[in-house]
């Protein structure tokens, strides 16, 4: 095509675990997409790779005893062999940490620092004093300063979904060993993300690809960007150049890959990659929509600095919810791929159907394994499977062979329409509506065939039955035609038993309106197998014991230990005096002996008690509280009281200030 050729990418995986449902949502469909639109003729590269550096890595290979290198290519290996399974195929699935991305990178953070879009600055980084280390991104864990909601060190993963820059968390704690930390000054080096207002506002609205991608990101512009801090205080990951204490935040050298996996595969090929990145592009990313942000500000952003031209099109998914639940590897609402899916024995065409018919590629996706057999059974089984098995079963037991003759007018201009549909839907990223066009297909040749009943026409009139026969088998191989970029190995197997002998992805889909020959047919096979409810059973229950589990060790976290419990100094102490706080009707001021000494504690009880009541009574009061000043006055200790009327806890038998609880 006069546009230049497609790039197609998805999200890069990080390798810090395995593939799961959610991942799926950005692969298969960017794999159909990609099958569809070769087999309407455009030239198409499809290059992904594993993101290998970040703290997400190097935290679960510290957690692993390997090195974050190990990890990762275990896990790259884990992912490249899934999508193969699962008919996923990128031509290229390189690595973030390979040597073309680090030098890529360097260059393109060189080119920044040239024009003047990169500055230091000395900022207040976490700092865990135990541990003895500065605490980037995903070391430490505290609460979203927008939200409120407990959140990541570098994004409010459970609210609002922000991204946050170092230091910005409120209440941060290391999440090695759980200590407080500290702020601490240290030098790191900035983006001008600021500087990208006014160009993002004219690139935005005319981003393709899916309308949520575009319309968050021009809000996000709307609220003001700020710049972004691109170093962290790490081993893992690519050196900042001329600082080899920082390397760079992985949201720079992650996309960037997208440009060295493009490299990597032309290289291979004696090829020019600036033929897909340079000049007017036709760059497309397949997304989940929780990386919107990093797509559609900061790549741009960072593209456009750099020099580079930003992406045309940015295709971002709803995020794949387990049932109803967010996805969550801790709390165990998560489908893994490999475990709980293919090496169960199911086959990869169903999950691309499912993934890929179930909702609008733009809204949320529940997955549970009672509407995934549903719709298993019901479509592929009852619609599709049964379409093409009848009709394949009836021509080769009345003639042996597709008959000869014409394909009706009807039929023609059924198929016609659905290849324009399936067109028209890809093209506006809406797969559902593509699949749904597919169906309506095999449901139009369902009626078809239910209505003429070529096993009773045969019987009166053979010619008619020929006819009938004819026109289900035209629909049948249309649908191979069609269903190869959803259910590319279903296909393959009708068009076998098709008569077919050679590849059927070689074919454009326009051959789906070309009048098949009469060629002999082999004995067909059922297309599809329903999923027995008992098997479904043996698969829920596996989710539901992860998350009950998952329930029970959350359980067990809340759990107070004897050791947690003593760390509590609770003793028993003698009311010396109590007076009102000055400026407050709910506070007393009390002097409470506590055996070696005296501590002034601020109760909140003034509404309960007069002063003269509390003088000599015995309490108990937690002796090791962090002081706090209340009103002017320092409070050294709590008082324990019971209920909304603060009822003061009294020993029961007389006992001398000081008495430790036990
Ligand atoms: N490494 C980053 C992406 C860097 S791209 C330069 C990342 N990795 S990931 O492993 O968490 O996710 C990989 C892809 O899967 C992303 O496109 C992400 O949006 C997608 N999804 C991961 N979990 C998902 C769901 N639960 N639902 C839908 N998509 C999700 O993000
Ligand atoms: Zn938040």
């Amino acid at each position: 095509m006069s546009d230049g050729p497609l790039l197609v990418t998805c999200g890069l995986p990080y390798t810090n675990g395995p593939c799961h449902l959610g991942h799926l949502r950005t692969y298969v469909p960017a794999d159909f997409y990609v099958r569809f639109l070769r087999r309407r003729g455009e030239e198409v590269l499809f290059v992904c790779g594993s993101d290998n550096h970040g703290t997400p890595i190097v935290v679960m290979a510290e957690d692993q005893g390997v090195t974050p290198r190990d990890l990762s290519n275990r896990y790259h290996e884990h992912f490249a062999h899934i999508f193969s399974r699962m008919g996923i195929r990128f031509d290229h699935f390189g690595m973030t940490d390979g040597e073309t991305n680090h030098r890529r990178t360097r260059s393109i953070v060189n080119a920044l620092k040239e024009k003047g879009y990169i500055y230091s600055k000395v900022v207040e980084q976490s700092f865990c004093p135990k541990c003895k280390r500065f605490l980037p991104d995903r070391y430490v864990e505290g609460i979203c300063p927008y939200c409120d909601t407990p959140a990541r060190g570098d994004e409010c993963d459970q609210g609002c979904g922000r991204h946050l820059e170092p230091g910005e968390i409120k209440k941060p704690r290391c999440l090695v060993c759980g200590t407080d930390a500290e702020l601490r000054e240290q030098e790191h080096f900035f983006f001008r993300l600021s500087e990208f207002g006014g160009f993002l506002e004219s690139y935005l609205p005319a981003l393709q690809g899916t309308a949520n991608a575009r319309n968050y990101a021009l809000g996000w512009v709307k609220e003001g960007l700020r710049d972004w801090c691109i170093t962290r205080t790490l081993d893992w990951g690519v050196k900042f150049p001329g600082h080899d204490d920082l390397v760079v935040y992985v949201w720079v050298d992650a996309p960037i890959g997208y440009i060295s996996f493009t490299e990597e595969w032309a290289r291979a090929r004696g090829l020019d990659w600036k033929r897909y990145w340079c000049g007017k592009n036709r760059v497309t990313h397949f997304i989940g929509s929780d990386i919107i942000y990093h797509h559609c500000i900061f790549w741009p952003a960072l593209l456009t600095g750099a020099g580079y031209t930003p992406p045309l099109a940015v295709v971002a998914s709803g995020m794949v919810k387990i049932d109803d639940q967010k996805f969550s590897k801790s709390r165990g609402y998560v489908v893994w791929t490999g475990e709980d899916y293919l090496d169960k024995g199911l086959p990869p065409d169903y999950l691309r159907y499912y993934l890929l018919s179930y909702t609008n590629h733009t809204k949320e996706l529940n997955f549970s394994w009672q509407v995934f057999s549903e719709r298993v059974n019901n479509e592929l089984v009852s619609t599709l499977g049964n379409f093409i098995y009848r009709s394949l079963f009836f021509a080769h037991k009345f003639f042996g062979k597709v008959p000869e003759g014409p394909v009706g007018a009807a039929t023609s201009e059924a198929i016609g329409c659905c290849i324009r549909e399936m067109d028209r839907s890809v093209r506006e990223f809406e797969f559902k509506g593509a699949i749904d066009a597919m169906m309506a297909l095999a449901a139009y040749g369902n009626t078809y065939i239910q209505n003429q009943a070529p096993w009773k026409l045969i019987k009166t009139d053979k010619t008619a039955a020929e006819r009938v026969v004819k026109d289900c088998l035209q629909i049948a191989h249309a649908l191979a035609l069609l269903m190869e970029p959803v259910l590319p190995d279903a296909a393959g197997r009708v068009w076998r038993m098709l008569g077919n002998t050679d590849v059927v992805e070689t074919h454009p889909v326009s051959d789906a309106a070309v009048q098949i020959p009469s060629v002999e047919l082999p004995e067909p096979s059922p297309l599809f197998e329903k999923l027995e409810d008992s098997r479904i059973r043996e698969l829920e229950k596996i989710l539901k014991g992860r998350t009950e589990k998952a329930k029970m060790a959350a359980k067990e976290k809340d759990l107070v230990s004897i050791e947690e419990f003593s760390r509590m100094d609770l003793r028993v102490g003698k009311i010396l005096s109590a007076e009102p706080v000055k400026g407050s009707k709910k506070l007393l001021k009390l002097t409470v002996d506590i055996g070696d000494e005296r501590r002034t504690v601020v109760a909140g009880m003034a509404e309960f008690y007069r002063p003269e009541e509390m003088t000599g009574l015995s309490v108990i009061m937690v002796t090791n509280m962090k002081p706090a000043k209340i009103f002017g006055v320092e409070s050294q200790g709590m008082v324990l009281a019971a209920g909304e009327e603060a009822s003061i806890l009294v020993p029961q038998k007389e006992v001398p200030p000081g008495t430790k609880i036990r």
